[in-house]
């Protein structure tokens, strides 16, 4: 049997794709299958958390016993992950929140109404313009740097990073680490088909505090086994309800 070593923990998890909508029947969207949320949510299920279950667009089923949110947008997202980190009325904030959901950096900046149609006139093409969506997790560290987020709430990010000429992948996790103010970073280094839709995941989970510790190639299961050791180490021992 897992250890029970989340018993009596509210935590919050996003997981899939946001779609960005360019009219009623089209998005922007990214490969983001859920998988790794999914998994994250039902191994603090199974070590005795309540799940909060941030849900975007996921190609698996939601983890059976926890409290579902679905959303579509980048603005959806982050209101319900917000909402549900902070708390409401008798509901108590999180002990932790994991953002493994891909959020579309940009969005369209005007959706059509109607369905964008092709010229019957010529062969032109819309040109679309984009405008920046939040940063959910950025914003959950400024929320618990004014208080609105309890002090206490650890936060974890997810970075799918390329190793490139000015880096490894190691490398610009670490950067990234440090510039998002989360307390840990989970990093994976993707293209090539690794990570995305596929069922193993190979990780490095980086913490503020300088740890790291290197997972997989392994289930996502067993990534987010090891994402929950890290918050365990980290939610104080009194529960601060
Ligand atoms: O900076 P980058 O997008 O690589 O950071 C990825 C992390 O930030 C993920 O945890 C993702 O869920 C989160 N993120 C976010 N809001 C965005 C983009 C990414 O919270 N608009």
């Amino acid at each position: 049997a897992p250890a029970r070593d989340l018993a009596g923990r509210h935590v919050v998890v996003s997981s899939g794709g946001t779609r960005e909508p360019l009219d009623p029947v089209r998005f922007l969207g990214n490969a983001s299958s859920g998988r790794q949320g999914a998994a994250l949510a039902a191994r603090a299920l199974a070590r005795g958390a309540r799940v909060t279950y941030v849900r975007a667009h996921t190609e698996v089923p939601d983890p059976a016993g926890a409290h579902v949110v679905p959303v579509s947008t980048a603005l959806q997202l982050r209101d319900a992950v917000l909402t549900a980190a902070a708390g409401q009325g008798a509901q108590t904030g999180a002990d932790a929140v994991v953002m493994a959901a891909a959020v579309a950096d940009f969005r369209p900046a005007a959706p059509s109404e109607t369905k964008i149609k092709k010229s019957e006139a010529d062969e032109s093409a819309p040109v679309v313009e984009l405008v920046r969506n939040p940063d959910v997790l950025a914003g959950l560290v400024e929320a618990r740097r004014e208080g609105r987020v309890a002090s206490t709430t650890v936060l974890v990010g997810f970075a799918a990073e390329t190793g490139d000429a000015t880096g490894s992948v190691l490398e610009h996790g670490r950067l990234k680490a440090v510039r998002k103010g989360a307390d840990l970073l989970v990093v994976n280094e993707v293209g090539g088909g690794r990570a995305f839709g596929t069922a193993d995941n190979t990780v490095v989970i980086i913490g503020a505090d300088g740890t790291e510790r290197a997972v997989g190639p392994a289930p996502k299961e067993s990534i987010a086994d090891a994402v929950w050791d890290a918050v365990v180490m980290r939610v104080p021992a009194e529960n601060p309800g």
